[in-house]
């Protein structure tokens, strides 16, 4: 028997997985594999200025070998202008988003919008693809109002040379609720001929050693909410020793790391995103996520994170 090297994605979650977060979760709680950055949107123009890919640049603690750009957007020529400064910077690949479900984004066209529209998309693997200078990958849902979307997609996208597909099981229409249809992923794999990564709710050893069994032939994982909200997924899923102490050093350092010197309003911000997954991971009866969010400046917060620790701690 084989032992399967699997490859843990963490994945691209807008407002909490940004380069300050990535440095600062890789720095006490290990490195994934690979990273996929929250999408950029397509730019107008003839000229990518740093402040439209600062969380990507490399000197942001980025490293160009295990992360990846990913672009939203039905602009091809837009497209090509990301990706070509994207292979300058040294990435090896980049992410065309199909999966986004927001009503604002899929109305224009753009994220899981455009899985209904296979002449559509087919024409921007068209006009892409072959002007490339570094290889395409796809992050998409099974459809947006239908599931059936992905299904009759995929044998064109067996045309184009993808560097792999990554299946977020819902439709958009279901936004993050319900439940992840499992059946239909795996019609979806089984009719794909690129490398396909799973995606959606992986929240514990447990259910991740339930996928992996029933998909031996998949080794890419990609986990998003369910790491916020247990921090120490990561290492549970390789079976790595997990502190408790590590999370309360995360959240301090998190809290001051922030070369931008931003404003009080949006650390806490941040802040508050993370403790809206945290919370509950932390706090089953969501108390605690609640006195987070409800605060109004980042003295108030960091009393309320102390005080939780510390009742942790003489808890032992
Ligand atoms: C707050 C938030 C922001 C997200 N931002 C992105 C994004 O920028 N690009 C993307 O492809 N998916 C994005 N997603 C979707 C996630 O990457 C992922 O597909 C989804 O959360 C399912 O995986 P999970 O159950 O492991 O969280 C976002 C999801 C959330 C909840």
């Amino acid at each position: 028997m084989t032992t399967q090297k699997h490859n843990f994605y963490l994945a691209p979650l807008r407002g909490v997985t940004d380069s300050v977060f990535r440095a600062v979760y890789e720095k006490h709680f290990g490195q994934f594999d690979y990273i996929l950055a929250p999408f950029i949107p397509t730019i107008r123009g003839n000229r990518v200025k740093d402040y439209h890919i600062r969380d990507i640049l490399p000197d942001n603690c980025n490293d160009p070998k295990r992360l990846i750009p990913q672009i939203i957007g039905n602009d091809a020529d837009g497209f090509l202008l990301l990706s070509r400064k994207f292979a300058d910077l040294g990435f090896s690949s980049v992410n065309w988003n199909l999966g986004c479900p927001a009503p604002l984004i899929t109305r224009k066209k753009r994220g899981s919008g455009l899985l209904p529209h296979k002449e559509t998309i087919e024409k921007f693997l068209d006009d892409t693809v072959p002007k490339l200078s570094i290889p395409l990958s796809i992050k998409t849902r099974l459809g947006l109002d239908s599931k059936d979307d992905l299904e009759a997609l995929i044998p064109m996208f067996n045309n184009y040379p993808l560097t792999e597909l990554i299946i977020h099981p819902r439709t958009g229409a279901q936004l993050y609720e319900g439940t992840v249809d499992i059946d239909k992923f795996e019609i979806c794999l089984h009719k794909s001929t690129h490398t396909v990564v799973y995606n959606g709710d992986i929240v514990s050893a447990d259910n991740f050693k339930y996928l992996a069994g029933r998909f031996p032939n998949v080794n890419r994982w990609m986990i998003g909410r369910g790491l916020i909200r247990n921090l120490n997924l990561l290492k549970e899923l390789r079976n790595e020793h997990t502190q408790i102490h590590t999370i309360y050093d995360f959240l301090n350092d998190l809290l001051s790391a922030d070369p931008n010197h931003s404003h009080e309003t949006k650390i806490l911000g941040r802040m508050k995103e993370i403790w809206r997954y945290l919370g509950t991971g932390l706090d089953e009866s969501g108390e605690l996520g609640q006195k987070i969010i409800r605060c109004e400046s980042i003295s108030e917060y960091q009393k309320i994170v102390d005080r939780h620790f510390a009742s942790i701690t003489a808890g032992r």
